[in-house]
């Protein structure tokens, strides 16, 4: 996701610097927004000429230091509270008070996460989609600190990436993961039920209700444990059940088959 949002930031003209979590991440972060700005050269959506001059603007770094100067930071790290955590009180110790602090989080309160920092008006949720260069809308999304200028702001960004800010006040998992995560689990359910076979869930569902995927392919396809980690922040807050992860999911993370990442999860790859 973070690879995805800098290089559709990149294609708005911005200057981005990516934070790697190691050396060998840097390697791995702009192969994967080389690999990105190759899809939109395909579909002449951009041309290589272009591509040269956005690249030209990306720095990859591990230091947090080289953020000291940034407008807007975005943290896109595992959708585990206290990696998020510890991640944002590191941005928020390099960065001046005027930066924006926004978090992609998929599922987690926004007025949670800003526990960790010290100035919190400018603390914000910003959820993108996967692929970010491709979706057009951002979940923005204002903890009970978040101040109206950080609002106005992020709204301002999303724009610029042309894409569609919707203003959501904070729950877990937001509306998109909410709406999603029911989907995705009782599709699971029906599985295990034996109900119909993931292949034909998942025709049902693109030629039924006309979804550019089915279930099974997205769920692969956001990763199965993010999924299952979503459906968990959302269980523990609301308690409904139909948020607990199916077995089938359950199964699959336990076993490490977490989608297209790890080339198996409901399907090989
Ligand atoms: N950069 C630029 N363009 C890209 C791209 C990238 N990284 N990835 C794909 N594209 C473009 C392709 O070039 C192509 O453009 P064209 O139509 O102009 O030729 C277009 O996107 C479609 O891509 P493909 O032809 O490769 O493949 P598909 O037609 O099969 O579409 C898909 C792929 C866009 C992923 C489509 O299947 C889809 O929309 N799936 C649903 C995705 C979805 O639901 N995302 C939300 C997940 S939930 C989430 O992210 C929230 C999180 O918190 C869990």
């Amino acid at each position: 996701m973070g690879t995805g949002i800098a290089q559709a930031a990149l294609s708005s003209g911005y200057g981005v610097i990516v934070i790697a979590h190691s050396e060998n991440g840097i390697g791995v972060a702009r192969k994967r927004i080389e690999s990105g700005f190759e899809k939109a050269i395909a579909s002449k959506a951009i041309t290589a000429e272009q591509r040269d001059k956005y690249l030209k603007n990306l720095q990859i770094s591990v230091d947090y230091k080289t953020l000291e100067n940034s407008e807007l930071v975005i943290e896109a790290v595992s959708e585990v509270r206290k990696v998020k955590e510890s991640v944002l009180k590191r941005i928020e110790a390099h960065v001046g008070n005027n930066t924006v602090i926004a978090t992609n989080t998929s599922s987690i309160p926004i007025s949670i996460l800003s526990n960790s920092l010290s100035v919190k008006g400018r603390f914000i949720g910003m959820h993108f989609f996967n692929p970010v260069p491709v979706m057009r809308v951002v979940e923005v999304i204002n903890g009970n600190t978040t101040s109206q200028e950080t609002i106005e702001r992020s709204k301002r960004f999303a724009i610029s990436m042309d894409k569609t800010p919707v203003a959501v006040n904070d729950s877990p998992g937001f509306i998109a993961n909410r709406l999603l995560m029911l989907f995705i689990n009782e599709a699971a359910t029906a599985l295990d039920e034996g109900v119909s076979t993931k292949e034909g869930i998942d025709t049902i569902v693109k030629l039924g209700l006309h979804h550019p995927m089915g279930p099974f392919e997205l769920a692969d396809f956001i990763g199965i444990d993010v999924c299952n980690d979503i459906m968990l922040e959302i269980y523990k807050d609301k308690r409904d059940v139909r948020f607990k992860p199916s077995r089938t999911i359950a199964k699959l993370v336990r076993e490490g088959k977490l989608g297209r990442k790890s080339m198996e999860g409901f399907y090989k790859y």
